[in-house]
């Protein structure tokens, strides 16, 4: 289908409605939208193509929105295969078009494809300039936002970035693909916060270095890789990625993260939830034994407060637990204050493990630790008020 965004942007990629996990790892309830544009100028250019998932629909869009023009160019700004799958189909297809990619992309696509597709390629980099009529691309290298190949382009003439995985999300969304139509932008905010913390969250020198080049740019438009496209309120993302990248939390509410196997670990943060919420300070409980990663990933990133809480296991922490502070090291995530609960009948020493596998973050970890001996007894209880009053006066 044909399907024209602005000037002569059109928009070719398609939904995948059947994804469970995203690269077999992060749930997307609402499956994945895999984004793909067509500059109709005087020469044509396909943004970047999709997933083999959407096979038939994109290379149906294309075909529709080309009509009876040929395809010149074939841009690839990310060799990831959710948006290079089908390059070796594009260019079966349309066997005049150029390939213009970086030399690192095109290394990639070559390892992909087991290809040497340099022949067909005209390489690019931090700078240069793809002309294609009226609308030109400049290209600007954006390692590490997602992979070390990746580069964002602008054209100058629509004031568009078009920004590879940056400002994506995870979902995929009905009817319009503008973020105008949205009843609030916030609505936006909570799978893109889930889509960039899990994955760039953990390179966030590297967004800000992004942004600080798109800082010199007039941005009107941002067409990202996934999810909505922003045809209004460029800033408010912007702003949003100058904070995520930046480590910066969104709230000083109380993130209170739990693994407990017998509800007595449990009890406890209900406590110290109750009491918090007397203090005048909202909380957030999760469940770390039911909750995907990528949903407290997430709210790592908003939370200035966490609270860790789980019982001993084999001398050590709650398993769940454990694999989640592991992925939480590997985020980078800093500036937050971390609290710790731990039980244990015999030996409780969660704390002090939780402790020595955070201690590379750059986070305050509060030393005065609440232990319980199996069940929350009157001094525990009393503990869990004290550590109320303290989170609520820092
Ligand atoms: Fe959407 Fe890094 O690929």
């Amino acid at each position: 289908m044909e399907r024209r965004l602005f000037d002569t942007t059109y928009y070719v990629g398609a939904c995948d409605r059947t994804k469970i996990l995203f690269e077999n790892l992060f749930p997307v309830p609402k499956g994945m939208r895999y984004n793909s544009y067509i500059i109709k100028d005087e020469k044509t250019a396909l943004l970047d193509t999709a997933d083999e998932a959407v096979s038939e629909e994109f290379l149906e869009n294309v075909k529709d929105t080309l009509k009876e023009r040929s395809l010149d160019y074939l841009v690839v700004h990310h060799a990831e295969p959710d948006h290079s799958a089908l390059v070796m189909r594009v260019l079966e297809i349309y066997p005049s078009a150029k390939l213009v990619t970086g030399v690192q992309a095109l290394k990639y696509l070559n390892q992909f494809t087991g290809c040497d597709l340099s022949a067909r390629t005209q390489t690019v980099k931090d700078g240069d300039v793809l002309n294609l009529g009226k609308r030109s691309l400049t290209f600007i290298s954006a390692p590490m936002v997602h992979w070390p190949e990746v580069m964002v382009s602008y054209d100058k003439e629509t004031k568009t970035l078009f920004s590879a995985d940056a400002f994506g999300s995870f979902g995929c969304c009905e009817g319009s693909l503008f973020i105008s139509n949205l009843n609030h932008t916030e609505e936006w905010e909570s799978e893109a916060r889930r889509y960039y913390s899990n994955i760039v969250g953990r390179f966030g020198v590297n967004v800000s270095a992004l942004l600080k080049k798109a800082e010199k740019l007039e941005i009107d438009n941002i067409l990202p890789l996934h999810g909505l496209v922003f045809d209004r309120d460029c800033n408010f993302a912007i702003n949003k990625y100058l904070k995520w990248s930046s480590y910066e939390a969104e709230t000083d509410d109380v993130l209170i993260v739990y693994g407990s196997m017998y509800q007595n670990t449990k009890k406890a943060v209900e406590i110290l939830s109750c009491n918090l919420f007397e203090k005048g300070k909202n909380s957030k409980i999760i469940d770390v034994s039911y909750t995907d990663f990528s949903y407290i990933i997430s709210d790592i990133f908003k939370y200035k407060n966490i609270v860790f809480a789980c019982p001993t296991y084999y001398g050590g922490i709650f398993p769940r637990m454990e694999q989640l502070l592991n992925l939480v090291k590997k985020t980078c995530v800093k500036d937050r204050k971390i609290y710790l609960l731990e039980n244990g009948t015999w030996a409780p020493t969660a704390a002090k493990n939780m402790i020595d596998l955070l201690s590379d973050l750059k986070a305050d970890i509060c030393e005065n630790k609440i232990t319980i001996k199996s069940a929350c007894d009157s001094e525990t209880i009393s503990q869990l008020k004290s550590l109320a009053e303290f989170i609520s006066d820092c």
